[in-house]
């Protein structure tokens, strides 16, 4: 049975800007997981909500930049010009010019830090200029959540948003390489917590895409939730770090990405179920003093 009301829960909202600003990085160093995806749904709810958000787009595809900026011409009527697309270009945050970069508004509660190609020679910067990212959003304190969408690829771009965020939040599929690619996140963690980022923490790994008619992915799932694992193994390990929804691999998710649109708002039914369940899931572990 489809819902009717997606309101997000008022009380949750307001635990989340009492806490706030926090940033929340969206990493997987495997592609296609659903990061970009996940990162542009969760932005416009939570802006619709009435939390002010900003997005941030490190992945040099800027597919991020693209939906959101379709959703704030299709949905709000904006019409965007270069300069403020560029002046808004998150590869300018890690320069000397970046006392000039502004985010670009998309709607009253959403705003953007844009991403291209440019972003590519994130790849040859110097060490020290990636701690920019962090002393760029702790300026941004008109925001309560900003997240940040990364590239697949291991390196600097995860670098910087590891420097930056407070949570990590990794979408993952049910199948062996996202397993592994989820050990691959917590070491990440782990190591920037020790080195650089003691406040990080894995918010959560939202198993994104399952097929529930294929019985390897539902192994995968049981798996990956520590269902009958022992307790030295690392899924019973995180058990309680993987949320309880898990997003079905729903045409729907791609086509509200294609019209900018919130899925809430697209189409009511499964795809919009499991999507307001996962975001009251998340904002209970936002507005949680520790994740
Ligand atoms: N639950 C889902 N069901 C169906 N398609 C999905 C789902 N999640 C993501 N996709 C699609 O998979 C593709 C990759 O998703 P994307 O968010 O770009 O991954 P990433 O950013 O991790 O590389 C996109 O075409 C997206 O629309
Ligand atoms: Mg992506």
């Amino acid at each position: 049975m489809a819902r009717y009301n997606y309101d997000l829960p008022s009380d949750l909202i307001e635990k989340v800007r009492a806490k706030g600003p926090m940033v929340v990085a969206t990493l997987n160093e495997k592609g296609g997981v659903g990061k970009t995806t996940l990162t542009f749904q969760i932005c416009v709810h939570l802006a619709e909500a009435g939390l002010k958000v900003l997005a941030v787009d490190l992945d040099p595809q800027g597919n991020l930049t693209k939906t959101t900026l379709r959703y704030g011409e299709l949905q709000h009527d904006r019409v965007f010009s270069d300069v403020d697309i560029d002046r808004a270009n998150s590869m300018t945050i890690f320069s000397n010019a970046n006392e000039r970069v502004k985010p670009v508004p998309v709607s009253d509660n959403l705003s953007l830090n844009t991403g291209n190609t440019n972003l590519v020679a994130l790849m040859g910067i110097q060490h020290d200029l990636l701690l920019e990212l962090d002393e760029y959003l702790a300026r941004q304190t008109e925001f309560d959540v900003m997240i940040i969408d990364c590239p697949p690829t291991p390196g600097n771009h995860v670098t910087a948003a590891a420097m930056a965020a407070d949570y990590v939040l990794s979408p993952a599929n049910a199948d062996e390489y996202s397993s592994d690619a989820i050990k691959n996140v917590v070491k990440t963690i782990t190591r920037f917590k020790r080195k650089y980022n003691p406040g990080l923490n894995l918010l959560g790994v939202i198993l994104n895409d399952v097929d529930n008619s294929s019985k390897i992915k539902k192994d995968y799932v049981e798996l990956m939730r520590g269902e009958g694992a022992d307790p030295d193994e690392f899924y019973f390990g995180i058990r309680d770090k993987i949320f309880e929804t898990r997003l079905g691999k729903r045409v729907a998710f791609q086509e509200a990405q294609t019209v900018g649109m919130p899925i809430t708002r697209y189409q009511r039914g499964n795809a919009a179920d499991e999507m307001y369940s996962f975001l009251q899931e998340l904002l209970t572990r936002l507005s949680k003093e520790e994740a």
